[in-house]
């Protein structure tokens, strides 16, 4: 399979670091020292399905592709709209994309892999020839703005590409996707609590239930061994060396771990693309959002290998080696 599109949308409003300062007890030197992070962006009020249209409809435009062309949509996201209709089925109508079947997929900040690698099943078995991937998120609704440890990390925003098939290009040369459901309470955001009396009059859920929370220390231990794994994982079975891929596109969880992979593989760190100083860490939409990026700023080109590196909630990880 082949990217022959990208966009991305991101919401106008900017949380900076200076803003979170007045917020909790933070700085923006710690902020920066241990992240990376300057200033993110907040939906205030937009949806998570109205973002992933904006992102999809760029890719489409950037592909020239009608959405009636379109097979198939997986919208990677833990912050949907609704239980049902998924993220995906909502841009699916709006797009007027009536010839795919769509779904959601999560699989947290490893969404964008995840959602490539099942995209390239399809079109391999020969059931999908194009394919949107559109990775969304709001984490503002679920981030508790009292919480130091969560609330300066995570921010707003979405990415797609648009996949095709090909005869001709190689597309992905290896994959490898792993999740750690022992380390799950790591990282953990709840949907529905169990209720021990469905019956009961009053249903409610207390406000708080539904913040996200994260053992950052324990999840940067994991992360620390879970991303070399995949990349030489990817490399090996790429036959490749680190040097000679062009782009790490990682997902933009701290700016100390893309450093370590700079440091571990001796690279140029123009090679490791980061863009989590402008949008912190927004989850699925961060691998995507760096791509379209990249691909709007002439960074993408034909024949490019590109290590995509996903790791986050569930525990997730995997990485995908691409040629585009
Ligand atoms: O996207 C999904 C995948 N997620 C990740 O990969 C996240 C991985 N984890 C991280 O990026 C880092 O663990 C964090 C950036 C979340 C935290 O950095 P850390 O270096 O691991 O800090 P820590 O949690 O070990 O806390 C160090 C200190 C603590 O104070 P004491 O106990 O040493 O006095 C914290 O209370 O920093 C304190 N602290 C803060 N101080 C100022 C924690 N958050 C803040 C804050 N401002 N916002």
């Amino acid at each position: 399979m082949i990217l022959i599109g990208t966009g991305s949308a991101v919401p106008d409003f900017t949380l900076t670091n200076q803003m979170l300062e007045s917020m909790v007890d933070t700085s923006d030197e710690w902020i920066v020292k241990r992240t990376g992070i300057r200033e993110r962006r907040i939906a205030k009020g937009k949806a998570t399905w109205e973002i992933a249209l904006e992102a999809a409809q760029n890719a489409l435009a950037d592909a020239g592709l009608d959405p009636l062309a379109l097979d198939l949509i997986i919208t990677g996201t833990v912050t949907p709209d609704f239980f049902t209709p998924s993220v995906a089925c909502m841009v699916q109508g709006k797009l007027g994309a009536k010839n795919a079947f769509a779904f959601d997929l999560n699989a947290a900040c490893s969404g964008f892999v995840y959602a490539a690698d099942v995209a390239d099943s399809f079109i391999r078995s020969g059931k999908a020839k194009n394919v949107l991937v559109v990775c969304a998120e709001t984490l503002s609704r679920i981030i508790n703005y009292q919480d130091r440890s969560t609330c300066v990390i995570f921010g707003d925003g979405a990415g797609a590409a648009v996949f095709q098939a090909s005869d001709t290009e190689p597309g992905i040369l290896a994959r490898y996707m792993r999740a750690d459901g022992t380390l799950g309470e790591c990282l953990k955001a709840r949907a529905l609590p169990a209720e021990t009396d469905p019956f009961a009059a009053e249903r409610l859920a207390p406000p708080e239930l539904r913040f996200l929370e994260m053992s950052g220390s324990e999840v940067f231990r994991f992360t620390a061994a879970a991303v070399p794994e995949a990349i030489e994982t990817v490399l090996r079975e790429g036959g490749c060396t680190a040097g000679d891929v062009d782009w790490f596109v990682l997902h933009q969880a701290n700016e100390r771990i893309l450093r370590m992979i700079v440091t571990r593989y001796g690279l140029d760190p123009r090679k490791v693309y980061m863009n989590i100083e402008r949008f912190g860490n927004t989850s699925s939409a961060s691998i995507p959002l760096c791509l379209a990026e990249m691909r709007k700023n002439g960074l993408l080109r034909k024949g490019q290998r590109i290590v995509l590196c996903g790791f986050g909630g569930g525990l997730t990880y995997g990485a995908i080696l691409i040629q585009i």
